[in-house]
């Protein structure tokens, strides 16, 4: 005769049984994951701290964490840093001129840091004079052995129009990243294109901005996914 279980005991005997077999590897539990971390920055290049590329940046980097619980995301503006681009030729610095590139390079050259996304807003079609005294100061990483090599990299620009040059920005930035080795992805399917394309429409909020944001997610999540893969945590 069938043996009457209380409801406790009957919890507790499907859960003992359910722990055997897990153990014993025949049960699915989930997806496993490989443990390790895997670090993405995000790097907004305005003079201009908080405003409309650090916002778009944060949506993207907030895709990219949703990804997966191993990835780790930081956001670094570089508004308000001094980097010199001059100096990039080797030029010595200005005696008592303050200098924060140094700062960002242990951080970025951490190997921890599988991705970085550079946010620049479009100036005449172009990054902005800040992005680009960043990047040719990157210099620094090529000669230190490629310390860049095979990090992902994804590039979103923001304009004040729909149509103010984002792409050309994005592709500007991404052949100076391409001089670092790094592997360049674009935003991620549907609509794959180039990378995160933004509008601000004037009024300084970008969330308004549907395209603008669907590409700065699926940019972060192509940053996430490429970079777990490179990591061999996919
Ligand atoms: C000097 C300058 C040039 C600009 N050139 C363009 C441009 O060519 N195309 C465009 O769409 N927006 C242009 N803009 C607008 C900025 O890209 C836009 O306001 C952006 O959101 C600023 O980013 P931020 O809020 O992060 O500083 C320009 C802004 C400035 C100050």
């Amino acid at each position: 005769m069938a043996q009457k279980l209380s409801r406790r005991k009957l919890i507790g005997a499907v859960g003992a049984a359910v722990a055997i077999d897990v153990a014993a590897n025949t049960v699915y539990a989930g997806p496993r994951q490989k443990p390790g971390k895997v670090r993405i920055i995000g790097i907004a290049c305005s003079p201009r701290k908080g405003k409309t590329t650090a916002a778009s940046l944060q949506v993207c980097l907030q895709a990219a964490a949703q990804v997966d619980r191993r990835i780790e995301v930081e956001l670094i503006e570089l508004a308000g840093m001094k980097i010199d681009g001059s100096l990039a030729a080797g030029l010595p610095p200005a005696p008592g001129q303050q200098d924060d590139f140094q700062k960002l390079v242990p951080k970025l050259s951490d190997p921890k840091v599988k991705g970085i996304i550079i946010g620049t807003p479009v100036y005449f079609a172009n990054m902005t004079s800040l992005c680009k005294a960043f990047l040719d100061r990157c210099i620094a990483f090529r000669k230190n052995n490629f310390a860049l090599s095979n990090k992902v990299a994804g590039v979103l620009a923001v304009g004040g129009a729909r149509n103010g040059g984002q792409e050309l920005t994005i592709q500007s930035v991404q052949a100076a990243l391409l001089c670092q080795e790094m592997v360049i992805v674009g935003d991620a399917k549907p609509g794959a294109r180039i990378g995160a394309t933004v509008w601000n429409d004037g009024k300084g909020d970008v969330t308004r901005d549907e395209f603008g944001m669907t590409t700065a997610r699926n940019l972060g999540s192509r940053v996430a996914e490429t970079a777990l893969q490179l990591a061999g945590l996919a």
